[in-house]
């Protein structure tokens, strides 16, 4: 097949390195952007007086026919096609013949592509951020109805303080927020017009990229025209917060992926979003969630893909850039997976409160209570802190807790504990009473709700 280009070519480019070079296998994803794009281009080109009024008509009506045909299944894509812009617009002359090659006066593909990437990740960015939202909405949903139960907090997965569930979910809520942020920032630097950077060196003909700018609903034209062709700043930057929130996403699995162990047992997963295994009757795997923790991986090298790619290109395009697509559509495609499984499996799970009252029991995370309560007495903190240590061994050896240990064992520490010290360092007063912006009492959980809906009404637009 003789290719668009081959006028300056003496021998037909041989089989293998056309099926290497071609990239429709991949980017006809972007047939919407790309009729899009070409639209706007041919009513600019018609307004500028560049073509006729009329071949702009045609033009625009040929192209709308193309989507029509895509999307009711009469057009199929030519696996043979160099690219979706090189199929795209061969389908139109064939369909038009010499108006359809009027359409890429003062275009190139390197134009063509960096705008259609963007418009198709703008619409990703809005479908991710969709699902972040119901995520977040979900979170607040399980986390009213656990603003008052009681687990243990750790650090260096040792039991640290109290908290409670409610807490726990909700420190995801505002890493997801975070998210939702970023991407929006993304959109922002995204959604700015390379079309009429042309090749690279712009155009003699006068061309309006304000226009185009406008018909697509970007913000403004790129100001540099080299610029225009190069970047591919907003995939690295979208892979980098796609990264980010997958590894909020990781992080939350890891943690779902303990509970579910017979060694926490804080929730269990519902059987519809559980597997088991081939040999073993007895099991029930947390899957979703490990599968996430993987594909965390994924998202990850598609960013690292991504720099290292770019690192060393010259300006202006070259031709590693195609690479850029397989890479950015595979962490938008794996994130939308694993959200959409994520959410549904998160809001049917059983929550096994006594199970984490328990595990809140042990490990003397009330320690901490202990030593404040004697500050509040008066103590200095380091001393108090030096006591209940002494505390905390005594219990030890004697196999007991402190709510168990008899007052004359906490005097003979120190003559300011009283029989208040039990209500004291009672779980529920110590989850009560952390009511420090932020904390884990159930007020301030509720109040953190309120906040993140609020929040999440700001910044989802
Ligand atoms: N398929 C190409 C890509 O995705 C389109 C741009 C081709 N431009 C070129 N000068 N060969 O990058």
């Amino acid at each position: 097949m003789a290719m668009m280009w081959a006028g300056r070519f003496s021998k037909e480019v041989d089989a293998k390195v056309n099926a290497f070079n071609s990239s429709i296998a991949f980017d006809a994803r972007m047939y919407k952007q790309d009729i899009a794009g070409s639209i706007a281009h041919a009513t600019m080109l018609g307004e500028q007086g560049i073509i006729t009024m009329e071949d702009s008509l045609t033009l625009i009506g040929g192209l709308k026919e193309i989507l029509a045909d895509i999307e009711n299944g009469k057009l199929e894509f030519d696996p043979n096609a160099e690219d979706i812009h090189m199929f795209i617009e061969a389908e139109l002359t064939k369909r038009l013949g010499d108006v359809g090659k009027r359409l890429h006066t003062s275009r190139s593909r390197n134009d063509q592509v960096a705008l259609d990437i963007r418009l198709y990740l703008r619409d990703e960015i809005k479908a991710i951020k969709k699902l972040i939202k119901e995520l977040i909405e979900t979170i607040c949903k399980i986390a009213k109805g656990h603003a008052d139960t009681i687990m243990p907090g750790y650090t260096h997965l040792q039991r640290a303080q109290p908290i409670t569930f409610g807490h726990h979910l909700m420190a995801y809520a505002q890493m997801l927020l975070r998210d939702i942020e970023r991407l929006n920032d993304t959109e922002k630097r995204m959604n700015v017009n390379p079309l009429g950077s042309c090749a690279l060196a712009g155009t003699t003909y006068n061309i309006d990229r304000f226009r185009t700018a406008s018909l697509l609903e970007m913000r403004e034209p790129m100001a540099n025209s080299l610029d225009g062709v190069s970047d591919r700043d907003f995939c690295m930057e979208l892979a980098s917060a796609l990264s980010i929130c997958m590894v909020h996403l990781s992080r939350f699995s890891e943690e779902i992926i303990m509970w579910c162990s017979w060694e926490f047992k804080f929730i269990e997963l519902d059987d519809a979003f559980s597997t088991g295994s081939s040999i073993m009757p007895q099991k029930k795997n947390p899957d979703v969630t490990e599968l996430i923790r993987g594909k965390t991986a994924r998202v990850i090298g598609d960013n690292m893909m991504l720099l290292t790619m770019m690192k060393g290109l010259p300006l202006a395009y070259n031709k590693d850039m195609q690479e850029d697509k397989e890479a950015i559509f595979d962490a938008v495609d794996n994130i939308k997976l694993c959200l959409v499984t994520f959410i549904p499996m998160l809001d049917t799970m059983k929550v096994i409160k006594e199970n984490m009252r328990n595990a809140a029991a042990k490990g003397f995370i009330n320690a901490t209570d202990c030593a404040d309560y004697l500050v509040k007495k008066g103590m200095p903190f380091r001393t108090a802190y030096k006591i209940t240590g002494g505390l905390v061994a005594l219990c030890i050896s004697k196999n007991t807790t402190l709510e168990e240990l008899p007052l004359e064992d906490y005097r003979q520490q120190s003559e300011l504990f009283d029989n208040d010290v039990y209500t004291a360092i009672s779980l529920e007063t110590c989850v009560k009473e952390r009511k420090s912006y932020g904390g884990p009492s159930p007020e301030s959980i509720l109040a953190q709700i309120d906040l993140t809906q609020r929040k999440l009404g700001e910044i989802y637009g």
